[in-house]
């Protein structure tokens, strides 16, 4: 008698648990990890949000547990994503936080009316996001040959994969410059990259190798600022060159990444090439290499 009663009760409660796992996804309520787990897609990790920083009412950050047996190397993009309508919805993220970090760190656009970013602008620590098992990308040291000099071209949240290569020792170990370039339509979108330059040099691990060896070298182009213009009229104008006190791109010496929108990589990819730079690959490492992976 009291077996069945407590067979019916467990029963009830599983039916309930799914029932109430099926209307939050219908209505696009943010699930907690555990509901999620019943209802996860396969081949998706289900993680939970530590921390979340909104820079503008554009740009956030957020950070979220690390599966134990997920590896990637800096500078590499992920599937993340949410369930939506039932169903899972993703898109490309670079991971922001570098390969030895025990969380996921992510910085992300905010678009109104953005089928997966108008939902995940409003995660809270303790909510679920899925993330395919998956990491892959070209901005990686790997698909670099040695050089003197490495120049990371980032507009917006392109910055991003920059914000994971930044913090890997292996960056420090392979270059004897770092120069991060930043350029942003407001004044307040950089705040992201110098908080991330700052706590980079003031790291008692990561600052040792980057307070000699990294340049944070930021313009705005549509707001006052001491420095303003693209990235790309900086370099024709030589500029850039001119602001950090070196010779203009050589093949011989400098490398490149470049981050952007897809417009931004067209423009400065072509630069690099005038130049006399030869684009580069995972199987095949040269001296740039551009990434479209981040929602733009
Ligand atoms: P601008 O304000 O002149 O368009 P977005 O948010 O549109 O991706 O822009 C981020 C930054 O990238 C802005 O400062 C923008 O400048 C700049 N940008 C946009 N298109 C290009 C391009 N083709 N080459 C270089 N920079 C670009």
């Amino acid at each position: 008698m009291l077996q069945v009663k407590a067979g019916l009760v467990l029963h009830e409660a599983q039916s309930n648990t799914s029932a109430d796992i099926r209307t939050k996804i219908d209505m696009n309520v943010l699930a907690k990890p555990a509901d999620l787990e019943a209802a996860a897609p396969a081949g998706a990790f289900v993680e939970e949000v530590k921390s979340v920083q909104h820079y503008t009412d554009r740009l956030f950050r957020f950070r979220m547990t690390r599966p134990a047996s997920f590896r990637f190397r800096s500078g590499e993009f992920v599937m993340i994503g949410l369930m939506i309508d039932g169903k899972p919805l993703y898109r490309a993220y670079s991971i922001a936080s570098p390969a030895w970090d025990e969380e996921l760190e992510f910085f992300s656009i905010k678009v109104p009316d953005g089928p997966l970013t108008s939902h995940l602008q409003k995660i809270q620590p303790g909510d679920a996001v899925l993330m395919k098992k998956k990491p892959t990308g070209t901005l990686v040291n790997d698909a670099l040959i040695p050089g003197k000099r490495v120049y990371m071209f980032s507009t917006g949240t392109g910055i991003a994969p920059f914000a994971s290569l930044i913090r890997d020792p292996d960056t420090y170990e392979k270059f004897d410059q770092v120069i991060l370039t930043h350029t942003c339509r407001e004044v307040s979108e950089l705040k992201y990259g110098e908080d991330l330059v700052q706590e980079t040099i003031n790291d008692p691990l990561i600052g040792e190798f980057a307070k000699d060896k990294l340049v944070h070298y930021t313009s705005v182009t549509r707001e006052d600022f001491p420095r303003q213009g693209r990235i790309t009229d900086l370099i024709k104008s030589g500029k850039l060159f001119e602001d950090l006190g070196v010779p203009p791109l050589d093949p011989a010496v400098d490398r490149g990444m470049i981050c952007g929108s897809m417009d931004m990589l067209k423009d400065t990819k072509a630069l690099l090439e005038e130049a006399g730079l030869t684009e580069g690959a995972n199987n095949k490492p040269a001296e740039f290499v551009v990434e479209r992976a981040f929602v733009g």
